[in-house]
């Protein structure tokens, strides 16, 4: 049984957090943001907003893409490595906030790689018959933890969410296939211990973000017997223009191939991905019968690849 992605939505809290705005209080520029990361701002969640509440606005606009009641929803499952509690998980919360019908609701910790770790699991529900609807989010307000005296990871996150419906189908949609990695031996390449704020080993993650993510990419093309070429487009995490430009590099891709809004966003994780396939469908970078092929890499580490046909 097929999977088709059939509503998609995102949001983003309105308070907008400039390079400019960083150069106030930490000893940075925007010069050295944007040629080392590619980012010019990111948004940033009020205190009292969750992941939950972003989460709850991308899901709604999901659902109305899709057409959707949330009853209809018999699983809904929350990436994300900032949940409003340790538990219950954030899908629990967004569930409730969303009115669903008592669904399997949980969440899944694989930092940036979170979202296409879920998009995997929920195609994995579909096609073993136990759900019909899966809701999938990537939610994530890293402004919590990351440390904002600390220049050489303040300046990459934001906040965001992200949300993709799918649903059971008879047609030739769906992912095709996946390929997920972890290699828990370098979990301390990028890491934030209960409580305290996010630390980075930030040129040794660059090394195997390029890598993973490019080695992936090209296994799950094999796997769903299809070449770079029948692919429209590539929507990777959004981490640095520079680690996406070095993966369209290897991968011999012409930079129109790869969408990226970092610039707007900056890093946000596990929202990054769904964020990202959000706005270019709203831009009209691939339609109907097109071939996708996404690609995350987080802390753990890790990563993974997936191809979709729309
Ligand atoms: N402003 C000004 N100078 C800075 C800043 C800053 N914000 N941050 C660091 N610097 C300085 C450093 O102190 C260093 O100075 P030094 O040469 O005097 O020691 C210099 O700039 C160069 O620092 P590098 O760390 O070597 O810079 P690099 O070019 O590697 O860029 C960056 C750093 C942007 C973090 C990059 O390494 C990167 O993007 N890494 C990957 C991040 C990533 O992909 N994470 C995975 C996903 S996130 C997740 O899973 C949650």
């Amino acid at each position: 049984m097929a999977c088709e992605l059939v509503g998609f939505g995102m949001y983003v809290p309105p308070r907008v957090l400039t390079n400019e705005d960083l150069e106030k209080f930490l000893n940075t520029s925007d010069e050295w943001i944007t040629t080392r990361t590619g980012i010019k701002e990111r948004r940033i969640a009020e205190e009292w907003e969750k992941a939950s509440d972003l989460g709850f606005y991308a899901a709604k606009e999901a659902l109305e893409k899709a057409k959707m009641h949330p009853r209809d929803i018999d699983v809904v499952i929350v990436a994300t490595s900032t949940p409003d509690m340790i538990f219950p998980s954030t899908a629990c919360f967004l569930a409730d906030k969303l009115k669903c019908n008592k669904p399997m609701a949980f969440d899944i910790s694989a930092a940036c790689s979170g979202f296409i770790y879920a998009l995997t699991l929920a195609k994995t529900f579909i096609a073993s018959g136990q759900a019909e609807n899966v809701l999938v989010v990537g939610a994530e307000v890293f402004s919590k933890i990351v440390d904002w005296n600390d220049r050489t990871t303040a300046v990459l996150f934001g906040d965001g969410a992200g949300a993709v419906v799918l649903s059971r189908t008879n047609n030739d949609k769906g992912i095709l296939s996946a390929v997920m990695h972890s290699d828990g031996s370098h979990w301390g390449s990028l890491y934030c211990p209960v409580g305290e704020k996010i630390k980075m080993r930030g040129r040794e993650t660059f090394k195997l973000a390029v890598k993973n993510m490019a080695d992936a990419s090209m296994k799950a093309l094999e796997k769903a017997n299809l070449s770079l070429d029948d692919i429209k487009l590539v929507i990777p995490h959004q981490a640095n223009i520079r680690i996406i430009k070095a993966i369209a590099e290897r991968l011999e891709l012409p930079e129109e191939k790869v969408f990226s809004n970092i610039h707007r966003y900056g890093n946000t994780s596990a929202a990054s991905i769904p964020i990202a396939m959000y706005e270019a469908k709203e831009e009209g970078r691939f339609h109907s019968g097109d071939y996708l092929l996404l690609t995350a890499f987080g802390g753990g580490l890790t990563w993974g690849a997936l191809t979709i046909k729309i």
